[in-house]
C-alpha cells in the first residue's frame, strides 16, 4: 500500500445555528514544526450539503444500485477543508519529487466518521492523484518526499443523509485539482466523482439539478430566489445501504414525476413546494426509525410548509415560508433543529 492515509478530522463545536454565520475553514492546520506550507501550498474550500427536495425509487437495476429520479439541492449547511502541499525541512516542492507524494489525512475522535481509507474524502485524493500520476502505486511510504495533507472541519451531520460524506469527497476532488495543479475540468471531476458514491457528481457542481439513474446523470434545475428550512438531525445515524435494504423489504417501484417540484422551484413558491416534496425512501426511513415518523406529525402541526426526511435520512428537513418563520418553528418545535437556506452553490474555494 503506497499512501499513508490519517485523516485530521475538527467537529464544530458551539451552538449549531451557527451554521450560516461560521467563517469558512476556520478548523486550522496542524502540521509539524519547519513544515508549514508555503503560499499557493494550501487551498481551503467549503463545500454545502445537499438534500433531495424530489426523490423517486423506480426499482432495482442489474448492478444491484436502484434506479432513481430526484430533484438535488444544496443547502446551507457546511464542511471545510483545507490542503497543504508540505516538503520537509529543507526540501522543496520540485514538480520531479511528486511522484513520491504520500497523501496524508489525520483523524481527531469523531463519532461516525470514517478512518483512512474507509473515508470518502481519501478516496477520492488517492483517485485523483493516481488518475493525475500525482501518486504512484509502488512508491516507498517510508521515503522522506513532499506529502498532501487533508484536514475537514465538519459541519454536515455525519451518516444524516445530507451528503456529507459525499461533499467532502467533493471538496477534496476540487480542492486537490487546484492545490496540485491538475486542471481537471468540472466535469472531469464529476466522472471521478461518481466512481466514489451516487452523491459526488451533484455535489462537485451544486446548486439545483435534476438526477437519474443511481443519482450520477445530472441536467440543471432553474430555480430563483431562497428556500427557508428547519433542519432537525437525529441523535443516531442511518446507514443508506440499509434503508435501501428496507425499501426493497416494504415498497414498489413509484412512477411519481418531479414535475410540482420543478413547477415550484421555478416560481419562488415556497407553499407549492412544501405541498410537493416527496421522498420514496421516507416509508423505508420510518420502519428504522419510527420516532421519525411522530417528528414529522409534530413539525406540520407547528406550521411546517412541508415536512420530509432528507435522503436516506435520518435527518428532518421542514419547510418555512422566510427566515422568520423557520426561526420561529425552531423555537417552537424544539427538536435540536437549526435553520439553514438553499440552494447553497457548490463547492467554493475560500483560501488559497
Ligand atoms: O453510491 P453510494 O456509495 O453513496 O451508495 C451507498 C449505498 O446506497 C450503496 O451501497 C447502495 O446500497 C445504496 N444505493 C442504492 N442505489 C442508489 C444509490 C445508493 O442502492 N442509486
Amino acid at each position: 500500500m503506497p499512501l499513508t492515509i490519517v485523516l485530521r478530522v475538527f467537529w464544530r463545536t458551539g451552538n449549531v445555528r451557527d451554521h450560516n454565520s461560521r467563517g469558512a475553514a476556520q478548523g486550522g492546520m496542524r502540521l509539524v514544526a519547519a513544515e508549514t506550507p508555503r503560499d499557493g501550498t494550501r487551498v481551503a474550500v467549503r463545500v454545502p450539503a445537499k438534500v433531495n427536495l424530489f426523490l423517486a425509487v423506480r426499482g432495482v437495476r442489474a448492478d444491484g444500485y436502484h434506479e432513481l429520479a430526484t430533484v438535488f439541492q444544496t443547502i446551507s449547511v457546511f464542511d471545510d477543508l483545507c490542503v497543504a502541499l508540505v516538503a520537509p525541512p529543507g526540501r522543496g516542492h520540485h514538480p520531479a519529487s511528486r511522484p513520491h507524494m504520500r497523501l496524508e489525512l489525520s483523524h481527531d475522535e469523531v463519532q461516525g466518521v470514517p478512518a483512512g481509507d474507509a473515508n470518502l474524502a481519501v478516496q477520492a485524493g488517492r483517485l485523483l492523484g493516481e488518475s493525475a500520476h500525482m501518486i504512484e502505486p509502488g512508491i516507498d511510504s517510508e521515503r522522506v518526499g513532499p506529502r498532501t495533507i487533508i484536514d475537514l472541519d465538519k459541519g454536515i451531520p455525519v451518516a444524516g443523509g445530507m451528503g456529507g460524506g459525499s461533499a467532502d469527497a467533493a471538496a477534496t476532488l476540487v480542492a486537490l485539482n487546484e492545490l496540485w495543479g491538475t486542471e481537471l475540468s468540472r466535469d472531469e471531476l464529476r466522472e471521478l466523482g461518481s466512481r466514489i458514491g451516487s452523491d459526488v457528481p451533484f455535489l462537485v457542481v451544486g446548486g439545483t439539478a435534476f438526477a437519474t439513474g443511481r443519482g450520477t446523470a445530472l441536467a440543471q434545475v432553474l430555480c430563483r430566489g431562497e428556500f427557508h428550512w428547519v433542519v432537525c438531525p437525529d441523535s443516531a445515524s442511518l446507514a443508506t445501504a440499509d434503508v435501501f435494504k428496507a425499501w426493497d423489504k416494504t415498497c414498489e417501484p413509484s412512477e411519481v414525476e418531479p414535475d410540482a417540484v420543478l413547477q415550484a422551484l421555478r416560481s419562488e413558491d415556497a407553499e407549492a413546494l412544501g405541498a410537493a416534496l416527496h421522498n420514496d425512501l421516507e416509508p423505508a426511513a420510518f420502519a428504522l426509525r419510527p420516532r421519525l415518523a411522530e417528528r414529522k406529525e409534530r413539525l406540520l402541526t407547528a406550521g411546517a410548509l412541508g415536512v420530509m426526511v432528507s435522503g436516506s435520512g435520518p435527518t428532518m428537513l421542514a419547510l418555512a415560508s422566510d427566515h422568520a418563520h423557520a426561526v420561529a418553528l425552531a423555537a417552537e418545535v424544539r427538536e435540536g433543529g437549526f435553520v439553514a437556506r438553499s440552494p447553497a452553490g457548490g463547492p467554493e474555494i475560500v483560501r488559497r
